[in-house]
């Protein structure tokens, strides 16, 4: 067993974290995850029109029916991301309001936007106090994981741009960028995350001083998730020249290279961004938001939306939850017991 800060924390066997993969569905990944030992995320799921605060607060009730095990949530809080304050305001009450709840969603991850709107809200303030709940927040850039810790979070996701999914406009990998934010935050609680997929990297992570890694990309591939079989299936043959950043709905985002992922730019700085997001139309969001929902009810792989991490080229197999995350423990362990021997 490998105990770190991380998993003292959180009281979890192993340092492995589920990270959170909106706006697909993610609640049987997370009951596998932190029944595996791990911890679960239940992603910002806002697919079909559907309203993502009863999304959540209905998956967050599954998930205790299922496990009685720790398990977090996901809200994204960017500037575009019109359903991210009243996600803020409500989910903590829900939770608070529910024993289970209370006991076992422990792990609230806010993302793509600002670290202080949960914080903000009072209910999440009164949650704070009257349960074990930590606030992490992603850190995809130097600059941004100061400002967390300056936030004062209770620790962050470490997250290169290797990672599947959204990404900073530094486009900072992760082995350079763990080693910024260790080297200037030596004893803040850091998750890595982006380009993990096996023990080599859980060992590495550890090395450098974080005290879990959270996978993506990892996790689509295996039995449990309830990604589209289609969308599973790419990820085993995949290489990481597969997938490629481009423009996406809150900024960068790393996709499969597919005619969609094709057919958008790749903007370089936030200004430009912003720029054209004053020009952006309801009916655009809605559109482009019909690209990930193809994906999740059809695998259309051709003009479909499909999020894909470089970790893709690690991964061979559609596997258990639980042999993924004892996999990548054992090699961990073994690495991490032969490096020891190095210091005389
Ligand atoms: C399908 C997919 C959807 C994602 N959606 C979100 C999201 O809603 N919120 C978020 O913070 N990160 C999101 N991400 C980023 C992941 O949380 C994580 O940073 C990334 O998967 C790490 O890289 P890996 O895929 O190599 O493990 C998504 C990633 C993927 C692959």
């Amino acid at each position: 067993m490998i105990k770190t800060k991380i998993t003292e924390m959180f009281g979890i066997k192993h340092p492995i974290f589920a990270a959170p993969m909106g706006p697909f569905y993610t609640k049987e990944l997370t009951v596998a995850v932190s029944e595996a030992g791990g911890m679960g995320v239940i992603s910002h799921t806002n697919l079909l029109g559907k309203d993502s605060f009863k999304t959540m607060k209905e998956d967050m009730e599954y998930v205790v029916e299922h496990t009685d095990k720790p398990f977090g949530f996901n809200i994204r809080t960017g500037r575009m991301q019109f359903d991210a304050k009243k996600l803020c305001r409500q989910v903590p009450k829900i939770i608070m309001e529910n024993q289970k709840l209370k006991e076992q969603c422990i792990y609230a991850l806010t993302s793509a936007g600002s670290s202080k709107m949960l914080p903000a809200s009072k209910n999440f303030q009164a949650l704070k106090e009257k349960s074990d709940i930590k606030h992490f927040h992603v850190a995809p850039a130097a600059w941004l994981a100061d400002k967390c810790v300056a936030s004062g979070v209770d620790g962050m996701v470490v997250t290169g741009s290797e990672g599947g999914g959204h990404q900073s406009y530094e486009k900072t990998g992760t082995l350079v960028l763990l080693q910024e934010v260790m080297e200037k935050h030596p004893d803040f609680p850091v998750i890595a995350c982006g380009a993990f997929g096996n023990g080599y990297g859980l060992a590495a992570a550890l090395g450098m001083g974080a005290g879990a890694i959270a996978m993506g990309t990892r996790f689509i591939a295996s039995q449990e998730s309830e990604f589209h079989s289609k969308y599973k299936d790419i990820v085993p043959p995949a290489k990481p020249q597969d997938t490629i950043l481009v423009t996406g709905f809150l900024g960068p985002i790393r996709l499969w290279k597919n005619q969609y992922a094709l057919n958008h730019g790749l903007i370089d700085s936030r200004e430009e961004k912003m720029a054209e997001e004053v020009e952006f139309t309801m009916e655009q969001l809605i559109e482009d938001g019909k690209h990930y929902e193809s994906v999740y009810l059809d695998g259309d792989l051709v003009t479909g939306a499909i999020p894909l991490g470089q970790s893709c080229g690690l991964v061979y197999s559609i596997d258990k939850v639980k042999d993924i995350i004892e996999s990548i423990v054992k090699v961990a362990e073994s690495r991490l017991k032969e490096a020891s021997t190095y210091i005389q």
